[in-house]
């Protein structure tokens, strides 16, 4: 018999080839990671862009681009427990998501209807700046589940920090077609120029089922998503919580207060 026909011929090749593998893909795993880091770094970037109206859905744009443009932002860290910015805080390497399953560096929440369990210590918030130091724009992010995932995403507010300048989500797992459409461009395309807040300052806004009316007569509502209630109202739940008081509430309270930046345009 022909040594390559025995058994143990068989599973040393076999083990050699598992070996083999696996240092391939582990080590293509450990190479690539400082690039997958850039790569999401970037895409979050992005999508700030998206929530604030800087760059079209359909629009593809090299990395210096979106650099020169993300540059306009400055990211300051937000201490939630306080709704003070944080400048001692080192956001380099920051890992949000990280923080809020760390009971060290994460709150508690009270049941809530975005199901959000805990809010870490800090988050990052983006803001723009006009020439004269005044907030232009305010790009929050913003979490929640829908019907088969958290939704990640950003919310864009304007300088009177209730109407909303756009909504982008960068990460899901709802079904395409369905809750998969807070994707769709055109019904992003409802959001800008919404109020977040009524009169009393309490967050408001709602997808409702059906139709909402244009944003001057309608400006708290906007229209649902058809098959997928369930995925609008964790948008619904998510924007109230996180602009809420238990959110980013006292950061925009404080911002409204700060030297007049609640314009009314
Ligand atoms: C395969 C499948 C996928 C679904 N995906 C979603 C979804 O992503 N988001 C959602 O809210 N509802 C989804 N639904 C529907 C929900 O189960 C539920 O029927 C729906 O949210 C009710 O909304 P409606 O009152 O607008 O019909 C899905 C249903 C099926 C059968």
């Amino acid at each position: 018999m022909k040594s390559r026909n025995l058994p143990s011929y068989t599973v040393a090749f076999s083990a050699a080839i598992c070996v083999v593998c696996a240092v391939l893909v582990s080590s293509a795993a450990v190479s690539l990671r400082e690039k997958q880091t850039a790569n999401a770094e970037l895409d979050r970037k992005r999508n700030v862009l998206r929530a604030a109206g800087m760059m079209r859905e359909d629009e593809v744009l090299p990395r210096e681009e979106v650099e020169q443009r993300f540059g306009a932002f400055q990211m300051v860290a937000v201490d939630l427990r306080t709704g003070e910015e944080d400048a001692d805080f080192d956001p380099t390497g920051y890992d949000p998501r990280r923080a809020q399953l760390d009971p060290t560096s994460s709150l508690p929440m009270p049941r809530n209807d975005a199901q959000i369990m805990r809010v870490p210590y800090h988050a990052l918030a983006y803001k723009m700046l006009n020439e004269e130091g005044k907030l232009e724009l305010l790009v929050l992010p913003i979490e929640g589940k829908g019907l088969w995932s958290t939704m990640y995403g950003f919310v864009a507010l304007g300088p009177d920090l209730r109407t909303i300048r756009g909504l982008a989500y960068y990460q899901h797992g709802e079904t395409p077609g369905l809750g998969g459409e807070v994707d769709n461009p055109r019904w992003k395309a409802l959001w800008p120029g919404r109020e977040a807040y009524n009169d009393e300052g309490e967050p408001v806004i709602e997808v409702i089922r059906g139709a909402a009316g244009p944003v001057e007569a309608d400006p708290h509502r906007v229209d649902g998503l058809s098959g997928a209630t369930i995925t609008a109202r964790g948008v619904t739940a998510m924007l109230r919580f996180w602009l809420g008081e238990q959110g980013f509430g006292r950061f925009i309270d404080r911002l409204r207060k700060e030297d007049g930046n609640a314009r009314t345009t």
